[in-house]
């Protein structure tokens, strides 16, 4: 079992389906609307916590009901919470999402997760110090991520950084840390002017490149690999790359080698877009093992 510290976001999650987004200015009727937990950090935390690491949570609430539903849905996917701040009068963080066409498109107000600060790091520090990997999204503040990557450097704790919603970054940061796991989108404006197997072959076995449902690519001694995606039907994909970023995280402390970890977490986000919600479709240990018992 690793440890693993996932320093990010908690957002509860407002999804409306509707046959199609509404244009500028323009109103149309939804069908539902759901209310669930998500948010990047929360979300990549339930992923590895379902596979059986031990995770731990730092980031922060507000001390309003989304916040407690936060935390006990955290806790409902054994996450531990000893590190995630309730916070006096501010609102936990909200995401805002429609579910049309096959796809979702998505508003986040960030809430508590911007008072996710120095100090909140500082305080769980002894956790974080002692993780096989740590794992950050970009939904709180940048100063607080570069303080994290600087820290983890210095003690030699790997870092695995998962750049969404992309903005872009100090070099040194994708030098300082083990994995960065941008999509095609996230990279091509990461490594501006590089063409895609340049830049996995520049960042052999650091950068983990997620390509929809065609799976994944990393560069391995100079080639250029790919781990193919499984196909299955798709209720909502919200969620998905988080449910891959948590397992394979859960796949390499595990002393998987990085292509057994992206299958192992291909597998497992797969298994996440056939039910509505981020956390709703995350699968849990034996859901993964047998969809891979099957696909032999
Ligand atoms: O990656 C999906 C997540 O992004 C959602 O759960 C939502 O909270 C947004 O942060």
């Amino acid at each position: 079992m690793g440890h693993i510290s996932v320093i990010g976001s908690c957002n509860m999650d407002l999804t409306v389906e509707a046959d199609r987004r509404p244009q500028a200015g323009e109103t149309v009727m939804g069908k539902r609307l759901v209310v669930s937990p998500g948010g990047k950090g929360a979300n990549q935390a339930v992923a590895a916590a379902r596979l059986g690491e031990e995770v731990y949570m730092i980031g922060c609430v507000g001390d309003d009901p989304y916040g407690s539903f936060m935390l006990k849905a955290l806790k409902d996917s054994h996450v531990k919470t000893d590190y995630v701040s309730v916070l006096e009068g501010v609102n936990t963080g909200t995401a805002h999402i429609i579910l049309a066409e096959g796809d979702n498109s998505i508003i986040v107000i960030k809430g508590a997760n911007e008072k996710v600060t120095r100090d909140v790091v500082d305080k769980a520090f002894d956790v974080i110090r002692t993780s096989d990997l740590v794992m950050l999204q970009h939904e709180i503040p940048m100063d607080t991520i570069g303080y994290i990557i600087d820290r983890c450097y210095e003690e030699k704790v790997p870092v695995m950084l998962n750049p969404a919603p992309y903005m872009d970054i100090p070099e040194d940061w994708i030098e300082k840390v083990t994995y960065i796991t941008p999509n095609e989108h996230e990279a091509a404006l990461m490594f501006k002017g590089m063409d895609r197997d340049e830049i996995l072959k520049s960042h052999a076995g650091k950068v983990i490149m997620t390509v929809g449902k065609d799976g994944v690519l990393y560069g391995e001694k100079e080639e250029v690999v790919h781990v193919p995606g499984f196909s299955v039907s798709v209720v909502d994909t919200t969620g998905a790359g988080d449910t891959f970023n948590g397992a394979f995280a859960a796949g390499r402390c595990e002393g998987l080698s990085v292509k057994e970890a992206i299958r192992f977490a291909n597998a497992a986000a797969a298994l996440s877009v056939g039910k509505l919600g981020a956390q709703g479709g995350m699968p849990w240990r034996k859901d993964v093992e047998d969809m891979l018992s099957c696909k032999k």
